[in-house]
């Protein structure tokens, strides 16, 4: 099998049975970000343990598969980091996928491999980082107490 056809299974896999995926009834409508571009949206919720790592993170919205896979994605890779990893793990991210990071260092996050291609299309940047906007807004919040 092809690197790509591998990768595309990998973006398939997350796109059909999101991690993480769950009702956020709960959760405020501060919480949804939206790629301006199409007008799909997600809503995220991140919930800290006593220690300040990062418990659980769960989303819900909707979108195309790139966007919806790397929040899926995005949900396994934060749980566990402090704040502070997180959101530097959060710039890394977007700074590889807009062609300025070091790419290599995305063999080293499991399934975030599969999103190298997104590179190349400036269009999908916009949809794969998505929830990772969504996420570092919300951790810079938390991280002022403010939710
Ligand atoms: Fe809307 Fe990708 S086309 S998030």
């Amino acid at each position: 099998m092809a690197f790509e056809d591998l990768y595309q299974e990998i973006i398939l896999d997350h796109y059909r049975h999101p991690r993480n995926f769950a009702v956020l009834d709960e959760v405020s409508d501060e919480n949804i970000h939206e790629n301006p571009t199409c007008g799909d949206s997600i809503k995220l919720d991140i919930r800290l343990g006593e220690d300040g790592r990062i418990e659980s993170v769960r989303f819900n919205g909707r979108g195309c598969a790139i966007s919806v896979a790397s929040a899926s994605m995005m949900t396994e890779q934060l749980a566990g980091l402090t704040i502070k990893e997180a959101l530097a793990k959060i710039s890394s991210f977007v700074r590889i996928l807009r062609g300025e990071g070091d790419a290599s260092q995305l063999a080293e996050w499991g399934d975030l491999v599969a999103l190298e291609g997104v590179v190349k299309y400036p269009i999908r940047v916009k949809c794969a980082t998505l929830a990772w906007h969504a996420a570092s807004d919300l951790l810079v919040s938390k991280s002022r107490g403010a939710s």
